[in-house]
């Protein structure tokens, strides 16, 4: 299932945290068929961010509904204690925030042992350096180009510089991480994060927010494919 997510060029990501919760099935059905790649949910806990989301029964809710891939964002103190949870019930990536791991390269491999591919996050405010030495154990890294907490912020061009550094770190190191970007995406932003590297791209606003998802995501790969 996870094969969606190799496609050549840039895919969008839609996150579904400002979708309509009363009709999530439908939204995941509404989506799928708009041509989403894969779906990016965003689990908070309200201590790791301040807001307090969804986990464990949502999750399972959209994998029922969902065919495509899903992504599990997880802003959460210790993360460790739920990753087995979130795979067993059909996570296929899981992105885990460097900021909140007491050991990544044992987080990392629990994550590719259970089956799921492993992506590390990082905040704006979290240096490049932090992730550096476990690139060649995870599967992708997720800059963040909005303080993780809440959808619909301003895109930060800090997360610019740290993709075009790691596209150069992996072209030196011959690694294969996928990049991935969330936070702020629109048809102004998609492009030069695309040029920077970005391959998985986040967009939660820019495709819930609008009337037409499918045109929403079209638009957006279509700028990004061009900028790449
Ligand atoms: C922010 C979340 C994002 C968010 C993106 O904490 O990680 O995934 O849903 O929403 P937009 O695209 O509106 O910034
Ligand atoms: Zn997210």
């Amino acid at each position: 299932m996870s094969a969606l997510l190799d496609r050549h060029g840039p895919v969008v990501l839609p996150a579904l945290l400002l979708c309509d919760f009363g009709h999530l099935a439908r939204e995941v059905e509404r989506l799928e068929k708009a041509g989403a790649a894969a779906l990016h949910l965003d689990v908070m806990d309200g201590r790791f961010v301040p807001q307090l989301t969804y986990g464990q029964v949502v999750v399972e809710a959209v994998r029922r509904a969902a065919r495509v891939p899903i992504e599990v964002h997880l802003m959460v103190e210790e993360p460790e204690r739920m990753l087995a949870e979130y795979v067993a019930l059909g996570a296929d990536v899981i992105s885990v925030h460097i900021e909140a791991l007491a050991d990544p390269r044992e987080a990392l491999g629990t994550i590719a042992g259970l089956g799921a591919r492993a992506h590390l996050a990082l905040s704006p405010d979290t240096p490049l350096e932090m992730v550096e030495p476990w690139l060649g154990l995870c599967d992708g890294v997720l800059v963040m180009s909005v303080e993780p907490g809440f959808g619909g912020q301003r895109f930060n061009p800090v997360a610019l510089d740290k993709l075009a550094r790691l596209a150069e770190l992996r072209a030196e190191r011959g690694g294969t991480f996928r990049l991935a970007v969330d936070g702020g995406i629109s048809n102004d932003t998609i492009g030069p994060a695309a040029a920077a590297g970005a391959e998985l791209i986040v967009a939660g606003s820019a495709v819930v927010r609008s009337d037409d998802y499918a045109r929403a995501i079209a638009e957006l790969e279509a700028i990004a494919r061009r900028a790449a």
